[in-house]
């Protein structure tokens, strides 16, 4: 094989596995949580929803989704500390698309928009910070005040 085939041909086999390997991250989505229950206007969401079991390990999970029929979005409610979580309300606050979390942040697929886990711009074209809730813990669950 000639120099020049060489390179072409690893150059390819290297562009195909870095577009593969862009692809897959931007395939892996947000853990859904299995159980949300409403009430007193509260979503409640359990704990162990964070938790999650890999060959005997135990991950904590830094974002869960939050999914409820009477709301036209989903809510990411981000794990910050120990007992501390924030909820945000994914409905982009440009034109109404939905936000979906890309780990420790937001992306708007619609323009590009991009915010932390607290709701706040971090990249236009929205100018305003996204929705966000008051959450409450005890000691098994997380209550995402609605009010
Ligand atoms: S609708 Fe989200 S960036 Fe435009």
């Amino acid at each position: 094989m000639e120099r020049r085939d060489f390179i072409r041909t690893n150059c390819l086999a290297c562009l195909g596995w870095s577009t593969i390997l862009t692809t897959l991250t931007g395939c892996i989505s947000a853990y859904y949580a299995k159980q949300v229950d409403f009430k007193q206007n509260n979503l409640i969401v359990k704990k162990s929803e964070f938790v999650e079991i890999k060959k005997d390990k135990k991950i904590i999970r830094n974002v869960i989704v939050a999914k409820y029929e009477k709301l036209g979005f989903p809510i990411a409610l981000f794990r910050l500390g120990e007992e501390q979580y924030s909820a945000v309300y994914l409905e982009c606050t440009h034109q109404g698309n939905e936000v979906q979390p890309h780990g420790d942040y937001l992306v708007c697929e619609g323009h590009g928009s991009e915010f932390d886990n607290k709701g706040k711009v971090t990249q236009g074209p929205a100018e305003k910070p996204l929705r966000t809730f008051m959450v409450k813990t005890d000691q098994e669950n997380i209550y995402i005040d609605l009010s």
